[in-house]
């Protein structure tokens, strides 16, 4: 199973009419995909009290999609230089070390502006070697989101939406090259 998060909790994002094409290249690849759009995070997730006991309905939804999954993919906007503050929350309030520890994780990063997000795929990719993540090396940008989107969220762009389900693919291809190292076998 994949699942695909949508970086941020912003009304009408962008990111998520991304994460909802990607989910379905990775459907169409014949997977099962499940897409955990942040803007659906329990408020009291901001409560102190929250990093010891998880509001009610995160778990179900939010914490074992992430545990469950094969391979994650993370589409992060970019904002004011790096990824969402309500991403990084996100990541926090999930279990250590379980969450990441030899998950498969690929990046698609989106911006207004000329980078595509390069700067937030990269400090994810930071991040999640830390927790010694499977980084997947083979990363999308969409710099310009304003222009690449039609009325319906759907990518204009057949090149852009080539390289998308290139990076899908591949990435399927890692994740089950990695299963048995994940299993614990013989390079485990
Ligand atoms: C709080 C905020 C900060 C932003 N900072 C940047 C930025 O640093 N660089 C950039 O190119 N675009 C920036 N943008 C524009 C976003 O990349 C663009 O609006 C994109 O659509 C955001 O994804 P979203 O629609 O999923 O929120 C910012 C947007 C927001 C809301």
């Amino acid at each position: 199973m994949i699942t695909v998060i949508a970086g941020t909790n912003r009304e009408g994002s962008n990111t998520l009419k991304v994460a909802k094409t990607v989910a379905t290249m990775h459907r169409e690849l014949g997977v099962e995909v499940k897409l955990v759009d942040l803007a659906g995070l329990p408020s009291a997730l901001l409560s102190p009290g929250a990093y010891a006991e998880k509001p009610e309905g995160f778990t179900e939804a939010f914490q074992k999609p992430v545990l469950d999954a094969d391979g994650v993919v993370i589409v992060t906007p970019e904002y004011n230089g790096g990824f969402p503050g309500v991403l990084k929350l996100f990541i926090d309030m999930l279990p250590f070390p379980e969450s990441f520890e030899k998950r498969p994780t690929a990046y698609i990063g989106l911006s207004a502006g000329a980078s595509g997000a390069l700067r937030p795929v990269e400090q994810l990719q930071m991040i999640f070697g830390y927790r010694n993540a499977f980084n997947f090396n083979k990363r999308v940008f969409m710099p310009g989101i304003g222009d690449l989107l039609d009325e319906s969220g759907a990518i204009k762009d057949d090149a852009l939406r080539g390289r998308l389900r290139e990076q899908a693919k591949d990435f399927q291809e890692f994740v089950a090259a990695l299963r048995p190292v994940r299993e614990g076998g013989a390079h485990g």
